[in-house]
């Protein structure tokens, strides 16, 4: 794939596999990349500047301040710039550092300041790479949704044989081009996704609700983003952190609140996921004043709260698509199949209950996947990030899609 009109932030951390990046340099450059090479201090003892500035055609930053001129680097301009933030090679001292968020030189500050995504290659000696504390760290960098192009096995600069190796500059070009041809395959789609729980008021201080912590609708609305599309994100109470200005962001509280936003939205959307764990009844009446407890039983009147998906399900046009989601505890098959009918979903995700590892609190999920066409897919265990990506690889071979 021709990388023109691309602009990536190629770090470069003390590492003998530096001697790489040259190489690497050229790959992209040639590929028709603009690339802009920041260096840590360190790396100079493995590769010189000049050698990178002379491949990549740019001046290479290290310093935040630019000595001969006294002009200002300025980190976050540069995060901003990228298309992509690559580091190759990535050393442990400095895979620690974006692990911690420490900030001591321009590379780190460049990280932290950072909108595009990131893509990063370790390389170090086996013994280190195999480090818990190494090995922490990338599954670290892997929860913040970076991509970790994990180092080969083969011979080491140490003479030791084992996993280390930076990978080579071929490969990390086909991972650099793979990640743009799937970083916009749903460009010019608009997403609806509803996500988290929702909260019923009791009274002014008290409110029913669940345990939904938005985790797995977040990693969904991160992975539309990440591969082009618009979204608007509808989301109940959730306390994660979260990137608002990278979506169209709307808090609501109550199921009627999200019906009432989602329904505006829905019309003007190609695909909608309905990921939140709407409450399905709320309090009949909401006391104007805190409830007491005068008696030693208090009944709670509850009403059906509208049911979001089934409502714009009837409303779905024909080229809109509609995800829906189950959690079951038992028949879960079943169950998912008759939601998917009767909400007219194309696309169910089932989770269960009962697999370890899965389920609302944990960064991981195991779900199996019905399509409207009969189709099932099950898969494994992995982190939600990486579940958003499959279902998205799911949703494209939906027939409407186009
Ligand atoms: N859903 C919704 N509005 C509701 C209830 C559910 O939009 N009031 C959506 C969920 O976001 C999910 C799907 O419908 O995509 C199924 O949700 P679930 O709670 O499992 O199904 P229910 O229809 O509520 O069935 P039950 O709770 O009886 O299992």
């Amino acid at each position: 794939m021709n990388l023109a009109g691309k602009k990536i932030l190629l770090g470069v951390t003390g590492s003998i596999a530096a001697y790489k990046t040259a190489h690497l340099t050229r790959l992209l450059i040639k590929s028709g990349a603009e690339v802009q090479i920041v260096m840590s201090t360190s790396a100079f003892d493995f590769i010189t500047p000049l050698t990178l500035a002379t491949l990549s055609k740019r001046p290479v930053l290290s310093q935040f301040k630019k000595d001969e001129t006294g002009e200002w680097n300025n980190h976050v301009e540069l995060g901003l710039w990228a298309d992509l933030f690559l580091v190759a090679p990535l050393s442990a001292n400095t895979l620690s550092k974006f692990a911690l968020g420490i900030c001591d030189n321009l590379l780190s500050a460049v990280y932290l300041s950072a909108r595009c995504p990131v893509m990063v290659a370790p390389a170090m000696d086996l013994d280190m790479y195999q480090h818990p504390a190494v090995q922490s760290n990338l599954s670290q960098l892997a929860s913040f949704g970076h991509h970790i192009l994990h180092a080969e096995s083969g011979e080491l600069a140490s003479g030791l044989s084992g996993q280390g190796r930076m990978m080579e500059p071929e490969h990390i070009l086909e991972e650099v081009q793979n990640f743009f041809k799937i970083s916009s395959d749903f460009k010019g789609k608009r997403i609806l996704i509803t996500m988290g729980p929702t909260q019923e008021a009791l009274d002014p201080v008290r409110f029913i609700s669940n345990h939904s912590s938005g985790k797995m609708g977040l990693a969904l609305a991160d992975a539309f983003v990440s591969r082009g599309a618009e979204v608007f994100v509808v989301s109940g109470p959730i306390s994660l952190n979260v990137q608002k200005d990278k979506f169209h962001w709307n808090s609501v509280t109550s199921a009627a609140e999200m019906f009432e936003v989602s329904a505006k939205i829905h019309p003007e959307v190609d695909i909608a996921v309905f990921a939140a764990a709407v409450a399905d009844y709320a309090p009949a009446e909401v006391a104007d004043e805190k409830i007491k407890k005068d008696s030693s039983i208090l009944s709670i009147k509850l009403k059906k709260n509208v049911d979001i998906a089934f409502e714009l399900g009837k409303q779905k046009k024909i080229n809109q698509i509609h995800i829906g989601f189950a959690l079951e505890t038992e028949r879960e098959a079943e169950h998912a199949k008759a939601k998917l009918k009767k909400k007219n979903f194309d696309l169910i995700v089932l989770n269960s209950a009962k697999v370890a590892g899965a389920g609302f609190k944990v960064d991981t999920n195991q779900v199996d996947l019905f399509h409207a066409s009969g189709e099932t897919v099950q898969l494994a265990l992995a982190s939600k990030a990486k579940i958003a990506a499959l279902i998205l690889d799911q949703i494209k071979t939906i027939p409407v899609w186009v």
